[in-house]
């Protein structure tokens, strides 16, 4: 079997696949407010040619996709796209990252479409906070959520952006919501991508204040759950909870770092943290045969950095995560 390695000996088997640079909420710290300039729809990539780009990765060892957007559900059909992926030979673990405004339409066809594993942004239980971090209605996500547990997705992740002096009080509430539905709560750091994650830099907390104080209130013991992501998991004693941290800047985890980025617009970006791309639409529709496509992904791989530097030099990215998914 063939298989992807960089130039660090780091095998990348793990696509994040943003379907749209697209959002129906406007978190602070990701979009800037007002933003309009989104990728014109003639550079979007047609879910044919997703399907090949996304056929070649798995031809070349990747096992893992993973769908973001933006918000991925903005994109017309996407549950019709999942089902598509699925039966892409290959491919094992098809999941998905959404804010959930929009899933409790969706998630029984997500869920039929082959859509394993599903996490949810959610940053605060308390309604008032809700809107005033994201400009949206807390109801929608919570209908969302119990929309894809009546589906049947296991496990549910939340990832909570923990940031001081905005939602770090309602850590311990998101901890009782997680263990009375079941879900698995992660706290993520917040990073410095585009002057908006650079803004709310004012508010970032190290993840490890979190944890001693969570260890104040309880038992945790180190756990595992599945998937492939950067996630550090402990376990609430006593609760069937598993917490995750992930702490990019306190903590980073680039070593063992196993995945790339494709854009809406066909660009493969290397790393969350740096500025190296590879373009795949023009060759894409200039008509590139199956084996070339393999080369140019291979020729993508060859460039991917060893690891972010947003604590080094966090004016660096100016791509906001809604452009790349997170
Ligand atoms: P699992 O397979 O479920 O473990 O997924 P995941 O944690 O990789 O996916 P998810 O979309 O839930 O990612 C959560 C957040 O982790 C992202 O929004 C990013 O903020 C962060 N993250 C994921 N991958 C990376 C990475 O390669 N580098 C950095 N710095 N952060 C990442
Ligand atoms: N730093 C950390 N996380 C961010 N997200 C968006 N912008 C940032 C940032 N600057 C998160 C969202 C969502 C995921 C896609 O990325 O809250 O959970
Ligand atoms: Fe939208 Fe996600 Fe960015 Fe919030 S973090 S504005 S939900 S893309």
């Amino acid at each position: 079997m063939q298989t992807l390695t960089d130039p660090f000996g780091r095998r990348i088997e793990y696509v994040r696949l943003s379907v749209t640079d697209r959002c129906d909420l406007r978190c602070f710290y990701c979009m800037p407010k007002g933003f309009n300039d989104f990728e014109e729809p003639e550079h979007w990539l047609s879910f044919d040619e997703i399907e090949r780009v996304m056929a070649a990765f798995a031809r070349l060892g990747t096992r893992r996709v993973r769908i973001t957007g933006g918000e991925p559900l903005v994109r017309k059909g996407l549950p019709e796209l999942a089902r598509r992926l699925q039966e892409v030979p290959g491919i094992e673990d098809l999941s998905l990252s959404t804010n959930a405004v929009q899933l409790a339409r969706h998630a029984e066809a997500l869920r039929a479409g082959g859509v394993q594993r599903l996490n949810v942004s959610l940053d605060t239980p308390d309604p008032q906070r809700f809107r005033e971090i994201t400009g949206g209605k807390l109801e929608k996500v919570i209908e969302g959520l119990m929309a894809a547990k009546a589906a049947g997705f296991a496990p549910i992740k939340i990832n909570m952006v923990v940031m001081k002096g905005v939602n770090d009080g309602d850590v311990e509430a998101m901890v009782d919501f997680c263990i009375a539905h079941d879900f698995t709560l992660r706290f993520i750091e917040t990073m410095p991508m585009g002057d908006t994650g650079r803004a709310a830099g004012d508010h970032f907390l190290d993840l490890g204040v979190v944890r001693e104080r969570l260890e104040r209130r309880f038992e945790l013991i180190p756990g595992v759950m599945p998937g492939g992501g950067p996630a550090r998991y402990l376990q609430v004693a006593g609760t069937d909870l598993r917490i995750g941290f992930i702490t990019p800047l306190s903590q980073h985890f680039c070593e063992t770092c196993n995945r790339v980025r494709l854009s809406v617009d066909g660009t493969l970006y290397l790393c969350l943290g740096q500025a190296h791309k590879f373009e795949l639409r023009p060759l894409l529709r200039a008509g590139i045969s199956d084996a070339d496509l393999e080369d140019a992904i291979r020729q993508a791989i060859a460039l991917k950095p060893e690891r972010h530097e947003f604590n080094d030099k966090p004016g660096q990215v100016v791509r906001f995560m809604s452009m790349t998914g997170g």
